[in-house]
């Protein structure tokens, strides 16, 4: 994304199997990764497919949501359609200049983390401690490629159904 001057951010919660989610839904409840997202994706341009969007159902308040889909008819209202991951990144770059940000976040799910790995600046990963059965995955994170910037790790307790690590990624 350098070319555009905006940075690439892909966030995600990531099971220790690589698994993000399973039948279009989560599979963990963790309420400070969901106050995690919140933070680091607040007043910036949300790029996801919409099998994410169904699974969440609604734009997200404070973000400008962009919502990639291959069926012209789609409409939602409150989020900007796209024919392509490269669409979404040009409208998101001119989202996030008119609103003085420098910074598109993709949110998922699995088939639009796998295309835009090559394209990101920064990965945001929750490493989540579980290993669930599912059908959606991050890519694998190659750490030839991505150095570990950042890490805060936190344990189970009755806001979080497991333990989890915040971990941030740059490029080497
Ligand atoms: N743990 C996490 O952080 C996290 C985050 C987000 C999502 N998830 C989970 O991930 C799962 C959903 O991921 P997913 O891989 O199944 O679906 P997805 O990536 O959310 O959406 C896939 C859809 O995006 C559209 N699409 C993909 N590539 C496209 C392209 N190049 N051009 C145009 N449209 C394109 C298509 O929509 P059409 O079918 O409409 O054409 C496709 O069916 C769910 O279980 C969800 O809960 C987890």
């Amino acid at each position: 994304m350098a070319a555009s001057g905006v940075k690439l951010t892909l966030v995600a919660a990531v099971a220790k199997n690589g698994v993000i989610g399973a039948d279009n839904r989560l599979l963990w409840r963790l309420k400070s990764d969901m106050r995690h997202f919140r933070t680091l994706t607040m007043g910036k341009p949300l790029i996801m497919g919409r099998k994410t969007y169904d699974s969440i159902g609604k734009p997200l308040p404070g973000r400008h949501t962009i919502v990639i889909t291959r069926d012209p008819a789609l409409v939602i209202d409150g989020a900007d359609i796209v024919g392509s991951l490269e669409a979404a990144l040009e409208k998101g770059a001119v989202i996030a200049r008119e609103t003085g940000g420098d910074e598109i976040i993709i949110g998922g799910g699995g088939e639009i983390y796998a295309q835009a790995m090559a394209l990101a600046d920064r990965l945001e990963i929750t490493s989540v401690a579980l290993e669930p059965e599912g059908d959606a995955w991050f890519p694998p994170v190659d750490l030839k490629v991505w150095r570990e910037e950042k890490r805060a790790s936190f344990t189970k307790s009755s806001d979080d159904e497991a333990s989890f690590d915040f971990i941030s990624y740059v490029r080497r």
